[in-house]
């Protein structure tokens, strides 16, 4: 029998180990259990508070549905999911930035004309966006794809919205032979992530607010190239500063200029103030990272 004190403990379990086959997961198991053990060994851990962490993390699951995923947003919340981004996605060669892919992804929105509105019948100012996505060198990629979505202008995406079943502010629009992208929506404000389970209390906790500001959010790929999952976000909005999971990158910071009534960009006529915001996005080839 072997006992084991506040120190040797580590080692034994690390030991345990050795008859792994898998040399990343050993790998990644024993440095999990070194900084936990670290961790628990520098704060030292009551009790009270260990009980405390496994109820969280029990509510944390028991808050996941097939529409909502808190450990995600713990994940974002705690900083982890930009830190892995960014390990993973260096924005090298002048490439669009990644950020956080976020909870509201919903896979299947439809494919749509260039020129579309993406927002018939949602709530919020209309925005005309447009840009290009070109490779780092500056060639245009024609047929790219932007898979696009947003909340409204009140802040809730579609799917938080009681009685509503549908994709509202979701598609996917191509990019023509010059590598040009338009479509229109609305202009996304500052929205708050769900603060009615364990995450909230968290945040409560830490003394923090839950708001990100706004954004639409887009993923951009190409064949033969590295796609991007990203945001644009929108010049001076509330929270630019203060993001509550992370996500803000000064690249990702766009322009949205404001107009009074009258002819949009592509000749229809405007009865409310509107919003245009142009962007390009570069993509890196997939071969020139191995990838
Ligand atoms: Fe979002």
């Amino acid at each position: 029998m072997r006992e084991f004190d506040e120190k040797s403990i580590t080692r034994a379990v690390i030991e345990r180990l050795s008859e792994c086959g898998d040399a990343r997961f050993k790998s990644v198991m024993s440095s999990l259990v070194t900084h936990l053990h670290d961790f628990v060994r520098e704060v030292q851990l009551t009790e009270a508070e260990w009980a405390t962490a496994i109820q969280f993390l029990t509510d944390v699951g028991k808050t996941c549905t097939d529409q909502r995923q808190e450990f995600i947003l713990l994940s974002d919340t705690l900083g982890v999911s930009v830190l892995v981004i960014t390990l993973n996605h260096p924005a090298d060669q002048g490439s669009a930035e990644s950020t956080v892919l976020g909870p509201f992804y919903w896979e299947g929105a439809p494919d749509l004309p260039r020129g579309s509105n993406l927002a018939v019948g949602v709530k919020g100012e209309p925005t005309f966006y447009s840009g290009r996505v070109l490779s780092v060198d500056g060639r245009p990629l024609e047929n790219a794809l932007l898979d696009i979505w947003s909340g409204d202008g009140e802040g809730n995406y579609d799917m938080q919205i009681p009685g509503e079943t549908g994709m509202k502010a979701r598609g996917r629009i191509r990019t023509d032979g010059e590598g040009r992208y338009w479509f229109s929506s609305i202009r996304p404000t500052f929205y708050a992530v769900p603060t009615d389970g364990p995450v909230g209390r968290m945040l409560r906790k830490m003394g923090r607010h839950p708001y990100r500001p706004g954004h639409i959010h887009m993923i951009v790929s190409a064949a033969g190239y590295l796609p991007v999952t990203t945001h644009l976000f929108i010049a001076g909005s509330d929270y630019l500063d203060t993001d509550a999971v992370f996500g803000v990158k000064e690249s990702l910071v766009a322009q949205f200029d404001r107009h009074a009534p009258g002819v949009g960009p592509g000749g229809e006529r405007m009865d409310t103030p509107f919003y245009t915001v142009n962007y390009d996005f570069r993509l890196r080839p997939a071969a020139a990272s191995g990838a």
